[in-house]
């Protein structure tokens, strides 16, 4: 089930929500950028490509859309993004040299409509500059995020991503402590990597969050952050590198949750 919210003026928020068994909800974002060259930040999720195709009708007809910011090419960010060059063969995609590649594994994106960035650089779209940026937590080594220069709104990526009891439309509405434990839980589970960083580095790169001073945080997993959430979430991801590391479920798990399943399934 896909439902859409407007997280600004301009934004809106077309969004699924993931259950995950024994660890809770996350929500599966895209963002659609209004505006004089109208771009949409990542394209749902694989399973379910066909209601997030309808969602999208829902807030731009898909041929008024210029550009697909793709932030990554992980299964939940590609969903319709074949379907909606097919059905647009005017929109183009902003994404990394390393993203291109791993969807040339797959299905290839056209070369003389991709538009490659890299973190630090910048992309003018008719009223926007959209500084593009690496999130200080990231799944996936073509990750790449922005900043919208124009309105302050930092696109995160999976960065602040959370697992939470319930997915509301705004981060402001989830208690203090279940958005903290929920963000722990996502990043030591999305970027297990970040038990092995260096803590002085790893600051560093919060800390440029902390100065861009975002007057919005979109993750795609998380609802839409206000910014003076900015301040408590990156002292969540602060705690991570110390945080409990993740292990999943094992055979054993998997053999007892099974055997729950089947003896609840009426006969
Ligand atoms: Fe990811
Ligand atoms: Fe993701």
């Amino acid at each position: 089930m896909h439902a859409t919210y407007q997280a600004a003026a301009d934004i809106d928020v077309i969004t699924s929500t993931a259950s995950i068994p024994g660890l809770g909800m996350v929500p599966i974002n895209a963002f659609v950028l209004h505006g004089p060259q109208p771009v949409l930040v990542d394209t749902g999720a694989v399973i379910d490509r066909d209601e997030f195709m309808t969602a999208l009708r829902s807030v731009i007809d898909p041929a008024a859309l210029c550009w697909i910011w793709l932030s990554h090419t992980d299964f939940d960010h590609i969903g319709a993004l074949h379907e909606l060059l097919a059905v647009n063969t005017e929109l183009r995609v902003i994404t990394t040299f390393l993203s291109v590649g791993i969807m040339g594994l797959s299905d290839p994106l056209p070369m003389e409509r991709v538009h490659l960035l890299n973190p630090g650089q910048v992309i003018k779209l008719g009223n926007r500059t959209l500084v593009a940026l690496k999130p200080p937590v990231f799944d996936n080594a073509a990750t790449m995020g922005f900043v919208d220069d124009t309105t302050g709104v930092l696109f995160s990526s999976d960065c602040f991503g959370a697992l939470l009891s319930a997915v509301p439309e705004s981060a402001s509405e989830i208690p203090d402590d279940e958005l903290r434990q929920g963000q722990v839980r996502w990043a030591t589970i999305d970027s297990p990597w970040v038990h092995k960083v260096d803590e002085a580095s790893f600051a560093k790169d919060l800390r440029a969050i902390s100065d861009l001073e975002p007057t919005m945080i979109l993750s795609s997993h998380l609802p839409a952050a206000p910014g003076d959430m900015t301040s408590r979430m990156l002292a969540a991801l602060e705690a991570t590198s110390t945080a409990e590391p993740f292990v999943g479920p094992d055979q054993a798990a998997l053999e007892q949750m099974l055997a729950q399943m089947t003896s609840a399934t009426p006969r």
